[in-house]
């Protein structure tokens, strides 16, 4: 399995930080926030990876993470995604990278503390989506599933959402995630959404899902948000 680490976006949420620095350049607590991304690969066995990049400050990322090497990576690759249309969009410019190998695919202003290592290394076909519980599930794609953790459904923001357990920015494709991704329509904001990728999986019946135990955050939804993760990650480290 390879990995695909997003970057790209506009980052409007985290504006003005976001106007002198990529949103996954920003620290959290000692380290760039994309720092956690890759470390999730790495340490879940997934060490050829490939950084898609898209706004004004590409190449701060190659000045910041180089050959990644520091990182425990092998093998690092960087690419560019022209415009910002979207997660799904984003990952197809990996396609050719991954040469029909399955993905990880793990969105950089996400920070796990979960290892992953195990559902890599059993993955073999069909999509993956890890899941948490959230108190605002309204802002994210709501997964409901039943007490075999098979999905049931999976939507975008609702506004009556069937659970409180989420989606979150990280996922596990086989290979016939490129002709999929083909298929999909841009969504009402123009985008390309992952959570119709997910569907897709979903209605050929080879969704699965996994819950988090551990502690996750999506450190680009507010300033608020931002903040709190790196104040919770500051406790978190004992201090
Ligand atoms: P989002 O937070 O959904 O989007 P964004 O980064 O554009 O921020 P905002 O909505 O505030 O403008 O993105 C989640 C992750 O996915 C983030 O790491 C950036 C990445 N991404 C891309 O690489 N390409 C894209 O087209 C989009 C939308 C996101």
């Amino acid at each position: 399995m390879k990995g695909v680490c997003l970057c790209g976006g506009s980052g409007t949420r985290l504006k003005p930080l976001t106007n002198i620095i990529s949103k996954c350049l920003l620290p959290i607590h000692d380290k760039p926030m994309v720092f956690y991304a890759l470390k999730t690969l790495v340490d879940a066995g997934i060490d050829e990876i490939i950084l898609v990049c898209g706004g004004t400050f590409n190449g701060e990322f190659m000045k910041v993470i180089g050959d990644g090497k520091d990182l425990g990576i092998k093998n690092l690759c960087y690419t560019v995604q022209r415009e910002p249309k979207g997660i799904a969009h984003a990952l197809a410019t990996a396609e050719s990278w991954a040469k029909g190998d399955s993905v990880a695919l793990i969105l950089g202003d996400n920070i796990f503390t979960d290892n992953i290592k195990d559902v890599a290394k059993n993955f073999s076909s069909g999509a993956s989506v890890f899941l948490k519980e959230v108190a605002n599930p309204q802002a994210y794609g709501v997964v409901e599933i039943n007490e075999q953790s098979k999905v049931l459904s999976i939507e975008e923001k609702p506004a009556c959402p069937k659970s409180n357990l989420i989606a979150t920015g990280l996922y596990m494709y086989d290979q016939t995630v490129w002709n999929r991704i083909r298929d999909l329509k841009p969504s009402n904001r123009g985008e390309y959404e992952i959570t119709d990728l997910n569907k897709n999986y979903l209605e050929t019946g080879e969704l699965n899902s996994y819950k988090l135990s551990g502690w996750w955050a999506d450190c680009g939804g507010s300033l608020d948000e931002y903040t709190k993760t790196c104040f919770d990650f500051y406790q978190m480290k004992g201090n």
